[in-house]
This record gives structure tokens, sequence and C-alpha cells, in this order.
């Protein structure tokens, strides 16, 4: 049987696969479900300070084509429970799930508030903290989420301040919404960071309903820039990881579109050492896990990979610069077989 565990920033998972923050890692059912179905890994939903968040509703949209869905939004806040319900979920939580749980926090501007909740989750048993720094919407407003996450200097800044003050590894979540993510994934290394989890939501619109001149979703007539995810950001995700791993030493957990296995394996072999799904598991659940774990072993049977190592960052390694390219291309480009490329007559 080939070795699919993994060291994530010095804390050993049985598989590379976690479920990511968002509505199926909100409470202590679903993340007992989620470790029995055989996850390696849960971020919980990201935890928050003292401010109460009431997301608006409908706060969710899709975009599909033939029913197959190509992208999700969302205008979910963090954790609407309060700490106090936290507190009895962490002890659930902990009697129940033996794998390592990462927390995921988010304070306000003021860095007291994350180190409060950095050391809340680190007394409650959380082996790993993960900073949202990526939230794109309703956050930003005030100064926090996506704010910070889009300023190398307060990544810098709040990274040091929890790095400081806890003694388990961190794991900061970058935005997308940069724009030089690697630039971002430095400041998040050189601040004491282990690793970073790329992507958050893209920041978007699902679509309009063109009869009434409506943004959707149709919140009371109004509509607001929300976080988009699914297949659509897998392209997005995987430059991310790619150019992180290309230019910096940090660990990177590859998240953003991964709807099956493979998805999974070419964020691996972008430089991911452990991957999340979020959405996907908003529409099937967790059981198919056991699935995909067979698909990576035999996958990994095939390719003669004896352990994650041995894919982690390959395809990375052929990323090249505009220029290179030019001198290495063979051929002038036939137009009429780029054109069938896009036909989805070759895969390109
Ligand atoms: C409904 C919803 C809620 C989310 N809530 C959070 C959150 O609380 N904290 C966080 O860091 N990311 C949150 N995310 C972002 C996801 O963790 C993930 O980065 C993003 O959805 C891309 O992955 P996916 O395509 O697998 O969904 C949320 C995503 C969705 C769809």
């Amino acid at each position: 049987m080939k070795d699919i565990s993994v060291n994530f920033g010095d804390v050993s998972f049985p598989n590379p696969f976690f479920v990511g923050s968002g509505p199926t890692s909100g409470n202590p059912i679903k993340i007992i479900s989620a470790y029995r179905a055989g996850w390696g890994g849960i971020v919980l939903k990201t935890i928050g300070d003292s401010i109460v968040r009431k997301s608006v509703r409908p706060m969710y949209g899709t975009m599909r084509r033939n029913k197959e869905l190509i992208a999700f939004e969302n205008l979910e806040l963090i954790t609407e429970d309060q700490l106090d319900t936290w507190d009895k979920y962490m002890k659930i939580i902990k009697s129940e799930v033996k794998i390592p749980i990462i927390a995921s926090i988010m304070g306000g501007s003021d860095f007291s508030e994350w180190v409060k909740l950095a050391r809340w989750a680190e007394d409650r048993g959380a082996s790993m903290l993960e900073l949202n720094f990526g939230c794109p919407h309703g956050e930003p407003e005030r100064k926090t989420g996506a704010f910070i996450g889009q300023h190398p200097d307060l990544v810098y800044k709040y990274t040091k301040e929890v790095v400081s003050s806890v003694g388990i590894p961190i794991v900061v979540k970058l935005t997308p919404n940069v724009t030089e993510i690697k630039d971002i994934a430095k400041e998040a290394e050189n601040a004491g960071a282990k690793a970073v989890t790329a992507i958050n939501t893209v920041s978007g619109v699902i679509g309009v309903d063109i009869e009434r001149g409506q943004p959707l979703p149709d919140i009371n007539g109004y509509s607001g820039y929300g976080g988009i995810s699914g297949p659509a950001i897998k392209p997005i995700g995987l430059a991310a990881v790619s150019k992180i791993f290309s230019s910096t030493s940090v660990e990177i957990s590859g998240v953003g579109g991964i709807f099956d296995w493979k998805d999974a394996v070419e964020y691996m072999m972008m430089g991911a050492k452990t991957v999340q799904s979020v959405t996907y598991t908003m529409i099937r659940g967790f059981e198919f896990i056991e699935e995909w774990k067979k698909e990576l072993y035999s996958f990994m049977e095939r390719k003669g990979y004896s352990n994650l190592e041995d894919m982690i960052g390959i395809a990375s390694k052929k990323m090249r610069e505009y220029e290179f390219l030019e001198k290495v291309t063979k051929r002038r480009t036939n137009i009429d077989e780029e054109i069938n490329v896009v036909r989805g007559e070759i895969y390109g």
C-alpha cells in the first residue's frame, strides 16, 4: 500500500484531504461526520471575536451549464455562533475526533482580538491555526479578512503577533484578490507562518437576471460582491499555488474548485502538500473521500510514486517566463488546431 500520510506544518495527518473552512465544518455533527468518513484534517468554520455576525439571506448563487455547476457565489460571513457556543463545540469535537483540528480565526483590526482567539483555540486543543486573511465580503469593510490579505505589511504584522503568542503552527489563508500573491505569501513566511492556504474565494458576481436587470443573488432587490468558488476558480488556485511554491519555502495547502481526486493531484503537482475542498462537500457530503483515497492509491501505484512527496511540485517545476517559452516553441501556432481546443475536440 502506498503512503498517503503527510506532515504539514509539523503536524501529522493520515491523508492530505482536508475539509476546508466553510459551512460543512461549522458544527460538531458535520465535523464528526467528516472525521468518520475518512478525511485527513478539518479546518473549522472561521471563529470570530465579540462582533455578532448575521449573514444576509439569500447568501448563495450558482452558475451552471447543462446543469453542471461551474461557479458558486457566497455572501456568507464567518460563524454566526458565539465563542461560548464554540467552547461547547470544541469539547465535543476533541472527545470524538482523532485527527488534527485546524482552527480558523478572524479578529478585527485590533491585534489583541487575534491573539485572544489564537490562545483560545490553542487552549481548546487545536493542533494548528489558520488565519483568515481572505474573506472578500463584509469583513474588509471593517478592515479585516481580505483587507489584511491585500496589505503585505499587515499580513506580516498580524502573522508575527499571532506566531509569537501561541506555540502551535500558524497557517495564513490568502486571498487571490491581490496583484501578486507570492509577495503576500513571502510576508507570511517572513513573519513565521509554517504554511499558507491558497486560495480563498475570488471576488465576483454570479450573474444578472436580464428580465429584471437584477444582479444575483437577489437580496430584496439588491446584491453585493460575493466570493466565487467551485470549478471556475481552479485555474486561479493552481497558478497561485505554483507561484508560491516557486518563490517561497513555505508549505502550501491548495484549495479552490477541487471536485475530484484528479483536481487534488493537480494541486499537489503544482506544489500543495495538502488539499482542501468546500463547495463540493456542500453538494456531495463527505462519504466520497474513501473513493478519492482509493483512486489516489491506484494512481500512485500506476505511476510508481511511493509517497506524496514524489509528486509535490513536479508540474510547477515546468513553469517558465514567456521569454523562455518563446525560445522552446517548436513551430508556429496552427490556428485551426487551437480552435479545436476551444471547441473541446482536442484537450489543450
Ligand atoms: C459558503 C462558503 C463559506 C465559506 N466560509 C469560509 C470561512 O468561514 N472561512 C474561510 O477561510 N473560508 C471560507 N470559505 C472559502 C473556502 O474555504 C474556500 O477557500 C473556497 O470556497 C474555495 O474552495 P472550493 O472551491 O473548494 O469551495 C467559504 C466558502 C464557501 C463556499
